[in-house]
């Protein structure tokens, strides 16, 4: 007998990998999304908004979720966006291209989201799914931490909250020290992690193992596929400038290690954020000196090593599968 799909809610800022994130969670047999909450972080909110109606309107998952606006900036801190990444558009400049009698491609949705209160659409899915439901979020921690100071007990009441962010035995990915979403707004981060919930952190030190190269996009196919070759060359070239190997698949793995947790093998660990730091800010910190007790006072569950090509496989499988 088939088991019934996981009902999800996913906290996202679109973003190239997002976008293959959420492609992936909603063509995902085994994952039901029931609300995209946006957060910004790759870029404003507005965009990262936009881009997710944008994948709406492509994929138009039955039944729709719930899409909610969320925090515009960082708890305390100016926002920084990681364009030069992403696009200005977020979706690698695929905004900009038209079709061949010249009307926008991706056009700007129509209608604007459902609803602008992430931080309590979190909340009502916490509650009504309870140990049921699983929170992926892909941004910074913002939108997450905002619903916790209103809502703490609910949330500690949800299955599982998988966080993409982090990076314990690697370098940064931002600043020499932090990885991007921790480092946007390490305030955020650091009141997730001291709350007390069934929370797995997805970091770089898994992340950078799992890589998209430009070989592996299918030919042109329908709108998914047509989408995914559209959105993804910038980032590509970006990733090859920069570490070469293709493109960290980071956002895409939470989703799948949510949906197959087996991918991962996973460490608990009293893991902390550094918030004041002249050349730290937004680094996690655990202790990982043998026979120091790592473990004492554990925060999370942190994905140490991944099997990387299952991994790969397992992203790519379902995505080119959601287009043939
Ligand atoms: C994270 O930062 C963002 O740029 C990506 O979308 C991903 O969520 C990786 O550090
Ligand atoms: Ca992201």
């Amino acid at each position: 007998m088939a088991t019934a799909a996981r009902p999800v809610v996913i906290d996202t800022d679109p973003g190239v990998d997002d976008a293959l994130a959420l492609c992936l969670a909603l063509c995902s047999p085994d994952l039901c999304v029931e609300a995209i909450t946006t957060v910004a972080g790759n870029v404003p909110v507005e965009t990262a908004t936009r881009n997710a109606l944008r994948i709406l309107d492509l994929l138009r998952p039955a039944p729709r979720p719930v899409l909610a606006q969320g925090a515009s900036e960082p708890l305390k801190r100016p926002l920084q966006t990681a364009c030069e990444v992403h696009g200005e558009d977020g979706l690698g400049g695929a905004t900009a291209l038209l079709t061949p009698d010249g009307r926008p491609r991706y056009p700007d949705p129509p209608i604007g989201p459902d609803r602008t209160d992430a931080p309590e659409v979190l909340a009502e899915m916490a509650e009504r799914f309870a140990a049921r439901l699983t929170i992926i979020t892909l941004g910074p921690l913002t939108n997450l931490a905002l619903a916790l100071r209103g809502h703490a007990p609910l949330l500690r009441k949800v299955g599982q909250v998988v966080a993409m962010g982090g990076a314990l035995r690697v370098p940064g990915n931002v600043t020499p020290a932090a990885e991007f979403n921790i480092w946007v707004d390490p305030e955020a981060a650091a009141e997730v992690l001291q709350a007390g919930l069934p929370l797995r952190l997805v970091g770089l030190d898994v992340t950078h193992q799992v890589r998209l190269a430009a070989r592996d996009l299918p030919p042109p196919g329908d709108l998914v596929t047509r989408f995914i070759r559209d959105i993804t060359p910038q980032t590509l070239a970006w990733s090859e400038a920069a570490e070469g190997g293709g493109m960290p698949l980071h956002d895409p793995l939470a989703v799948a290690a949510a949906a197959d947790p087996t991918l991962c093998a996973w460490e608990e660990l009293a893991v902390r954020v550094e918030t004041r730091g002249e050349f730290t800010t937004g680094m996690t910190v655990a202790d990982l000196r043998p026979g120091r007790g790592g473990r004492s006072g554990a925060t999370c569950e942190v994905a140490m090593a991944v099997e990387a090509e299952r991994a790969r496989r397992f992203i790519l499988e379902r995505l080119w599968r959601s287009s043939s």
